[in-house]
């Protein structure tokens, strides 16, 4: 419903910012799309200092504009806060924000940063916290006269600083950080005078505080992950905001958009009687949160480009373009962004056409264009609705379409660009470690969790597998290609298109041609398995397929002997086990039993949520259901001692379609 709330009123193009708060769990999220010249004289921030509200932006320091060097102020420090104090423990904080540093043009210097605050107050900076200092503390205020945590985003070398490019984590002093992290390997350069985003985020189970970067527009890359107690650092309750200071050189700092949320959590020795709901809530609304964040930034940006070309651009283009997001481009576009479709540029070829990288000149974004090249006979129409469809879906771990062109018998799809392929690529070849693969399996849960459930109408993906997997430069994963999928018809007896691939294909879709929630579920089970045992699966039709391989085990209470050797015995076993059980239960031959993704993703996320029951060995198909009706009231029989080849044998009537089909027969319709 706050999703709903903030998109809607987000598409209205109201610049203000949104917020809830629930007195009885004291969480707190809000949401700035963007300021505006009221945002420091409403009720919401707390401007102090040089900071200024223009058109679209807070300046922290003063920017340069037009005025001579001369008239520049020195010395300068701002800070900004939230209104209202958040709950910083125990608690799970998520936050998101843009931010663009200005040094002097064509200097060697520049200085001196800026910081994000958890402040023990809703004071202004110190006086004189101007310069190195960054408005976090003076020399007053350090050593633990004051209780704060500060992420700083650093631009000038002092003699106490490794870099004039870098991020850290100050609690009582500026010049001797807790944990400081160069940008300089992940190609972030904080004087570029780019639109940067900055993600922090606080585990109030783990204790860990993670901060990832990334040119606006990119995906976020992890730059630093440190062990703090938020409870030895700062108050119980904080005023969160940015602060910024200049020296002697100006430097603006300028805040774009700021997403955050608090949600607390209960404590510690009380965690496991604690009832889930507030967990459930977490898992649900942090997403969600960045899911708000993510839409809002693509429409600031749509929103702001043409007011950048032109300032007076007919209104009627710009919301035309805030409409499509996904962009239309021209052949002529795509055709010279991948040099003509150049061999060179092809990265693969899949069931429904080929792949190309991409560069797209202005601004300069790499793209993949997924070139389709038998478009049948669905008409402009039909497109248009499933390009929106596609477009709309927007999760951190689901691949955003940029655009689309359609001309003459090309469609072309073009989607933001995966420097590590699909995941298919990894499995049983590259190695991944299990910290990596455990995060690619919880990505991609909760890809499917928002599709089934959160995305407004349910959509159904149909063709999970690993080849539709794809990881970023930092292994991050993005579920992609949804050209299978369709909105769920309400009216059941709708038929649906035949497709899915075999081997991650649910029994029953089979025979009877329908996907569903509890048919990707199945597919996402053979993905957790391939995914731990680093090993494909060779489909319903092989003897010792990986399914019966890993429930045996489970039978056996040997689960472990499953995992991928490439890993080399360096994993966390509980988790391993924990995540092929899922998987297990996810493979359940009968949809009814396999839990949803909802559960899935809470397994993944909380290494206290009781897993389900399983049965010993791998349940039979004791006969083939007529309907899907008929799947809720059928128990499943768990025969002890067969083997597992002799159950599959059983499994005659859907097992004597699945074999036509393999050999080319066209599925039903
Ligand atoms: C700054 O200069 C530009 C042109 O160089 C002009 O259009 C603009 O009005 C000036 N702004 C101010 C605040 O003087
Ligand atoms: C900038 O560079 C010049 C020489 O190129 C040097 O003399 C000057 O000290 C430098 N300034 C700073 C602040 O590093
Ligand atoms: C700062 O917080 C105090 C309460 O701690 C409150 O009385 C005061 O109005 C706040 N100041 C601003 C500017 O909101
Ligand atoms: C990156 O920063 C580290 C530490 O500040 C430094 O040792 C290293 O030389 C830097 N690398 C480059 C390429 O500047
Ligand atoms: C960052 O960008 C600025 C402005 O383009 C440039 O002067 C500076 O050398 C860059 N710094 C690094 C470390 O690349
Ligand atoms: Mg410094």
């Amino acid at each position: 419903m706050f999703l709903l709330l903030i998109l809607v009123s987000l598409s209205l193009g109201s610049q203000q910012a949104y917020s809830t708060s629930s007195s009885s769990l004291e969480s707190t999220t809000f949401l700035f799309p963007s300021f505006d010249a009221g945002s420091c004289t409403g009720k919401q921030l707390i401007c102090t200092g040089s900071v200024s509200p223009r058109d679209g932006y807070l300046n922290i320091t003063p920017e340069r504009g037009n005025s001579s060097l001369a008239s520049m102020p020195t010395n300068q420090v701002g800070r900004v806060l939230y209104s209202q104090p958040v709950v910083a423990w125990p608690a799970m904080i998520s936050t998101e924000f843009t931010v663009r540093i200005t040094p002097l043009p064509n200097s060697n210097a520049s200085g001196d940063g800026m910081a994000f605050l958890f402040a023990q107050d809703n004071s202004s900076s110190p006086p004189n916290s101007y310069g190195s200092y960054m408005g976090i503390l003076d020399r007053s205020t350090q050593g633990g006269v004051v209780r704060q945590l500060a992420v700083e985003l650093d631009t000038y070398m002092n003699e106490f600083d490794r870099d004039g490019n870098h991020v850290g984590i100050d609690t009582t002093s500026t010049t001797d950080s807790v944990y400081v992290q160069s940008l300089n390997t992940t190609g972030v350069n904080l004087t570029s005078g780019r639109d940067i985003r900055v993600g922090i985020k606080y585990d109030g189970y783990k204790h860990i505080l993670q901060i990832s970067v990334a040119y606006s527009g990119n995906s976020l890359i992890s730059v630093l992950k440190h062990s703090i107690k938020m409870s030895e650092t700062v108050p119980r309750l904080v005023y969160v905001g940015f602060s910024a200071g200049t020296g002697p050189l100006p430097e603006s700092h300028q805040v774009l958009n700021w997403a955050f949320s608090s949600f607390p959590i209960s404590p510690e020795n009380e965690r496991l009687k604690r009832d889930n709901r507030i967990k459930t809530i977490l898992i649900l609304v942090v997403p969600t949160v960045m899911t708000v964040l993510f839409m809002a930034i693509c429409i600031y940006l749509v929103k702001r480009v043409p007011r950048k070309r032109n300032n007076d651009t007919d209104i009627e283009s710009q919301s035309r373009e805030a409409a499509n997001v996904p962009k239309m481009f021209t052949y002529k576009e795509l055709a010279k962004a991948t040099r003509n479709f150049s061999k060179e540029n092809l990265l693969g070829t899949g069931g429904f056409g080929s792949v190309y990288k991409g560069v797209l000149s202005d601004p300069p974004v790499e793209i993949a264009v997924k070139k389709i090249s038998a478009t049948s006979k669905q008409g402009e129409r039909q497109y248009l609705a499933e390009i929106c469809t596609i477009g709309r879906m927007r999760h951190k771990n689901i691949v955003q379409l940029h655009g689309w062109c359609h001309e003459g018998e090309q469609l072309l799809l073009v989607y933001q660009y995966m420097a590590n392929g699909s995941l298919d690529r990894f499995i049983g070849k590259q190695p991944l470690d299990w910290e990596t693969r455990y995060d690619i399996l919880t990505g991609v849960a909760s890809a499917l969790l928002y599709l089934h459930e959160e995305c407004g109408i349910p959509v159904v993906h149909r063709d999970v597998k690993p080849n539709n997997i794809m990881l970023d430069s930092n292994h991050n994963a993005y579920l992609g290609d949804f050209g299978l999928a369709r909105l769920i018809q309400s009216d059941s007896s709708a038929t649906t298109m035949f497709a899915g691939t075999p081997g991650y294909l649910a029994p029953e879709v089979a025979y009877s041609g329908k996907a569903t929630p509890e048919s990707d579920v199945y597919s996402f089970g053979m993905v957790v398995l391939e995914v731990v045992c680093g090993r494909r699966s060779k489909g319903m039709m092989e003897e010792n397929s990986l399914v019966d391989y890993v429930w045996s085990l489970y039978g056996e209470g040997s689960l472990l002997e499953c995992v991928d050797v490439q890993m080399e015995g360096q994993f966390d076993e509980e988790q391993v086990k924990r995540a092929l059980i899922v998987g297990l239960a996810c493979l359940h031959p009968y949809a009814a039993c396999r839990p949803r993704m909802r559960k899935v993703v809470q397994i993944f996320l909380n290494p206290d949520e009781p897993l389900m029951e399983l049965p010993q060995s791998r349940p039979s198909v004791a006969y083939v259901p007529v309907s899907f009706s008929g799947l809720t009231t059928v128990g499943f029989s768990s025969p002890s001692g067969t083997k597992s080849a002799s159950t599959l044998s059983r499994l005659s009537s859907p097992l004597k379609i699945e074999t036509e089909r393999e050999q080319g027969m066209p599925g039903p319709r």
